[in-house]
């Protein structure tokens, strides 16, 4: 069956029809965990389906689907079998025209996982590829004989091509016996990457994409993309004193074909479909600011946004994720605040938007990363509903895409983990035995791998508060988290005050709001780490011009904002004058039902609870 995206409307926001992605907001869904509907403990497409209405409720206008094709799931299908099939325990091709159609009615699009840097090594063209040193399919993968070392036999460690390191431990080389070459995985030795230098391959990448759009698809979310074009020769990298491994990134990221591929991929699928614009995000690891403004830059038509790292990374310690230093609020504002200003927009004199040269994307959390509360709010029972929705306001006060991970509009939290059995990630699980393997104390290794953890993000989504959280009638392939009778869907929708009404106003706001969409942006009183002020502002075409104004506390203190407070006096000294705000409309308070925002009174209160925040609007 295949449809049709003329139908689908893009919202306000005076945004044309190929514009239409501007004024969006993307909900992630990681399928396995989201719904079941068959009771074998893991969701599904006719799960999604059946949680189409609570979707539309909540307003998003995009579902990015994480990889449902056919896969061994030894990453939980980022190791694709076939890029042209269903793996069958999410369902099958009718069930996805299925699910496509019920969200083109409802005036919603589709953004699959394209996962394109590498193949699982059960993917036809890897065994091809594996079976001889001469064949056809040899090149589409990244071989490499043994490096010459005195001593030691050809495969034996220490014979890598490179020092590198993979990201789920061990070597980013496996030794393929029958051919008796190594070939290269930056991610599972079940996940070799693919030769994007070799023309053929490319092609039958755009060939599947080109498939996927004309069944319907709306856009591709691409894993990390910005690892395709690879720096060679292939070398060893630096390795720091006690490191197991060097690392490959200087040779894997940004090499100096990937903008040529991007926009190779463009012309091949996009461009002759440019009037209904599908839209493309490109995860890249490591990116920096110039790199994106370049990936973003739209006279390049290469993707219209990026997922970048930084503001996730500011909690990595010397020895990464898995070493977690405590959160630095002022970095983390300052980042996101640089991340603007990088991709800022052109405008003229009188401050109104003329034109873009970028566009970001807005995250606090995904499948990869811990739950947004737990992480930058406070998931304390007393502070993580008020903490939650206040976090909401923060991100969608910035300009870009904000996209919703499934759960985060609960205010869903990290799980706890008793021992390692608790955990299902790869990457958990290696990095604890490759750790403990060299000695390190195991109650330490867990007690880092506790806070960011990928499993956080894949607990279930909590449903109901009946048993395992409405998720399955089976067994949940994962422990639902602790929590979930308080913390879930059917005690939030409709029930004003709650997590869920919080984002569903948000995402109402900017379909409706010219400034929350594509207004300019811009930090205030940046050094404070106990508060958030975001100033908005848009410039009409007729030169009327509206603002909206976000203060928020972040800490369980008060935040005294009245005549004389420290705030005020560090706004004033940035140029903003609270004064100035005393008639301004209120719009949403994160203590309050969204409706009673505005008949609560007008300006910034005189003093803001722990972790409440307000967000005002006016006309100049
Ligand atoms: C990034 C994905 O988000 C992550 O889940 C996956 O493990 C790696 N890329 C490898 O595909």
């Amino acid at each position: 069956m295949f449809f049709c995206n003329d139908a689908l409307h893009p919202h306000g926001n005076g945004l044309g029809a190929d514009e239409w992605w501007k004024g969006a907001v993307v909900y992630q869904i990681y399928p396995r965990s989201f719904k079941d509907s068959n009771g074998d403990g893991f969701g599904d497409l006719e799960g999604i389906r059946s949680k189409l209405d609570y979707l539309q409720a909540l307003g998003v206008d995009v579902l990015w689907l994480s990889p449902i094709y056919a896969s061994p799931q030894d990453d939980n299908g980022y190791d694709i079998a076939d890029y042209y099939d269903i793996d069958p325990m999410f369902g099958s091709l009718a069930d996805l025209d299925e699910l496509i159609a019920g969200l083109h009615s409802r005036g919603m699009r589709l953004v699959m996982d394209l996962v394109v840097n590498h193949t699982s090594a059960a993917h036809a063209w890897f065994t091809e590829s594996r079976a001889s040193k001469d064949g056809p399919k040899r090149d589409w993968y990244i071989w490499r004989p043994a490096r010459e070392v005195e001593g030691l036999e050809p495969g034996a460690p220490g014979t890598e091509p490179a020092n590198w390191g993979s990201a789920f431990s061990g070597s980013a080389w496996e030794w393929d016996e029958g051919s008796g070459e190594f070939f290269l995985h930056l991610f599972s030795r079940k996940q070799p990457d693919l030769n994007w230098e070799n023309p053929e391959v490319r092609q039958a990448v755009y060939a599947f994409m080109n498939r996927w759009v004309d069944r319907g698809v709306d856009g591709f979310r691409m894993d990390v993309i910005n690892l395709i074009s690879k720096t060679y020769p292939l070398s060893d990298g630096p390795q720091g004193e006690g490191d197991l491994y060097g690392s490959g990134f200087a040779a894997v990221a940004n090499g100096p074909r990937v903008h040529e591929f991007l926009h190779e991929m463009n012309e091949a699928v996009f461009a002759s479909r440019s009037a209904q614009h599908v839209i493309t995000v490109g995860e890249t690891p490591g990116v920096t600011r110039d790199e994106a403004a370049l990936f973003t830059d739209p006279a390049r038509a290469e993707v219209d946004m990026v997922f970048q790292f930084e503001h996730v990374g500011l909690t990595d310690g010397p020895g990464g994720k898995f070493d977690p230093v405590p959160l630095d609020r002022v970095a983390l504002k300052r980042n996101l605040a640089d991340w603007q200003a990088a991709l800022a927009p052109v405008t003229d004199g009188s401050g109104a938007v003329t034109g873009e040269e970028g566009w970001n994307s807005l995250y606090w959390d995904n499948h990869d990363q811990p739950r947004a509360v737990s992480r930058f709010g406070d998931d304390d029972p007393a502070w993580r509903e008020r903490s939650a929705k206040t976090l909401a306001s923060v991100l969608h006060l910035h300009r870009g895409t904000p996209y919703v991970y499934q759960g985060e509009e609960l205010g869903q939290t990290n799980t706890v983990f008793g021992s390692i059995d608790d955990f299902r990630d790869l990457e958990s699980v290696n990095h604890f035995h490759e750790r403990v393997g060299v000695g390190d104390d195991p109650a330490a290794v867990l007690d880092g791998l506790r806070p960011n953890s990928r499993d956080n993000a894949r607990t279930p989504v909590q449903w109901d508060a009946s048993e395992n959280a409405g998720f399955t009638t089976g067994t949940p392939w994962i422990d639902v988290a602790p929590g979930a009778a308080e913390v879930n869907a059917a005690a939030q929708v409709g029930v004003p005050g709650s997590v869920f009404e919080h984002y569903r106003a948000l995402i109402d706001l900017r379909h409706r709001d010219d400034a929350l969409a594509l207004g300019t942006f811009r930090l205030l009183d940046a050094d404070d780490a106990a508060s958030w002020t975001i100033l908005r502002e848009h410039v009409a075409a007729d030169g009327a011009r509206e603002q909206l104004l976000l203060v928020a506390s972040c800490s369980r203190e008060d935040l005294e904002t009245g005549e004389g407070s420290a705030l005020r006096g560090r706004l004033a000294a940035d140029g903003l004058d609270l004064g100035e705000w005393d008639d301004a409309e209120r719009l949403l308070v994160a203590s309050l039902p969204a409706a009673e925002a505005a008949g609560s009174g007008t300006g910034v209160p005189e003093r803001l609870g722990g972790w409440d925040s307000v967000l005002l609007r006016r006309s100049l």
